[in-house]
């Protein structure tokens, strides 16, 4: 598909944006090893999310759509089947690497897989702390999809990440639930924590001192009735079109504003944004709130060390951004963005280059000048969900009529996009 942008004269409403990508299929996963019925509101409408969900009804386990509600009928611990072939990921990075954690604790052998982004995609991290538990997985290479998980007996270990990964953190807590004593994950740079909060909510035993993170194995997990947040990095497109277009006004609702996400309102507000935060609340011990952002001028800004970690997704609209900016962004330590459903920093750069605007690459990020100007162009998404969606905020500013190729992409994590994108824009 390839969608039209016309350059917008402001945007303007209250919007409410599909539920988080993270926490959906952490619920999910939970829910189905959960004993009793689970049911999760606002349940992400991404592709990615019902790639899990796909996951878990090949596993045997009862799953029921409505609307965005969904119903896991969880069978507990030991209450997956041996599926009858191979499971799909999709595009979902999340997917396979968490679930990779729960199969390979399972009595039978099962292989996941994934579209052509996936199959280019390092499972390795997960493979390696998954061998020191015992696990035994094939892979293509010994290091992409597809994997091949012959389950069985895990042991508990004590894991110090290599990378800041909360799909690997995740991967190796999740396998951590079959182990016998107790899994310690240790992160030298903290990642999202909605695992953990999750665990929690459905009655694992575990402990966060600092950044090391200490849980029991063989946990009774118990259904729950939950709401699934309004995804903050979706949000960061609505937040970045906001500031770049003059006259612009948004109030976005129901934002998930976990501290280990919220870094981007921090980030933006350190540049001189105009947003704020009302009504917060509280929701399966994840913290949510309305967010208001006005049309700004933002300085330049520097994001490298915890801040990268910290809003890694968010970085390709963020690099919009800084080429709008007064003094431009330096972008560094993002050598993760290489391993993404592209390799973003290439990806980025490409559709600058398509735009006129000038961005020096660099092995682990990218240097942005600000104060350019936005030319309109023919961008194409790679495929990337959050490229498309990134270059059609650009589209919005830019000289005349843009066109985004591949645009379909989008629905990996946010079907509504270009919706809720006309609408807000006049
Ligand atoms: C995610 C973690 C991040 C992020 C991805 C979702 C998660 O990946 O980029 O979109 O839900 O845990 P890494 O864990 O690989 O950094």
């Amino acid at each position: 598909m390839q969608q039209t942008i016309r350059p917008a004269r402001c945007l303007s409403g209250s919007l409410v944006l599909p539920g988080d990508k993270s926490i959906s299929h952490r619920y999910a996963m939970l829910a189905s090893l959960a004993e009793g019925v689970s049911k999760i509101s606002n349940y992400s409408t991404g592709a990615d999310c019902h790639s899990t969900l796909g996951c878990v009804q090949a596993l045997g386990i009862g799953v029921e759509e409505a609307g965005t509600t969904v119903t896991v009928h969880g069978q507990g611990l030991h209450g997956w089947r041996e599926p009858a072939g191979v499971l799909d990921a999709g595009n979902s990075g999340s997917t396979i690497r968490m679930m990779a954690g729960l199969l390979a604790a399972q009595p039978f052998t099962s292989r996941i897989a994934g579209d052509e982004s996936l199959s280019r995609r390092p499972m390795d991290r997960v493979m390696k702390p998954l061998a020191q538990m015992g696990a035994r997985i094939e892979a293509r290479d010994n290091r992409f999809p597809p994997l091949t998980i012959h389950g069985g007996p895990l042991h508990s270990i004590d894991y110090t990440l290599p990378v800041p990964s909360a799909q690997v953190k995740t991967c190796v807590l999740f396998a951590g639930l079959f182990a016998d004593g107790e899994t310690i994950v240790r992160e030298p740079i903290r990642s999202r924590d909605h695992t953990e909060i999750a665990l929690r909510e459905f009655g694992a035993d575990l402990k966060v001192i600092q950044r090391v993170i200490t849980m029991q194995g063989r946990p009774t997990l118990t259904g729950r009735e939950l709401i699934v947040p309004s995804d903050l990095s979706s949000a960061a497109f609505f937040l970045v079109a906001a500031l770049l277009v003059p006259g612009s006004k948004l109030v976005i609702q129901n934002v998930g504003l976990n501290p280990t996400r919220s870094a981007l309102l921090d980030f933006l507000l350190s540049i001189g944004a105009s947003v704020s935060i009302e009504r917060i609340e509280s929701s399966g011990g994840e913290p949510i709130g309305d967010i208001v952002v006005k049309h700004a001028p933002v300085r330049g800004g520097v994001i490298e060390g915890e801040l990268t970690a910290a809003l890694i997704d968010e970085i390709p609209v963020l690099a919009v951004l800084g080429a709008a900016s007064e003094t431009g962004f330096v972008i560094r330590d993002a050598q993760e963005l290489r391993i993404k459903e592209t390799d973003r920093i290439a990806t980025v750069a490409d559709n600058f280059a398509r735009m006129g605007i000038a961005v020096e690459v660099t092995p682990d990020g990218m240097r942005v000048p600000g104060k350019q100007k936005f030319r309109a162009a023919a961008f194409d998404s790679f495929g990337d969900h959050r490229i498309a969606m990134a270059f059609a905020v650009a589209a919005l500013a830019a000289d005349g009529e843009s066109t985004i190729d591949n645009a379909d992409a989008a629905s990996v994590s946010f079907p509504e996009f270009w919706n809720i994108l006309e609408r807000a824009t006049s």
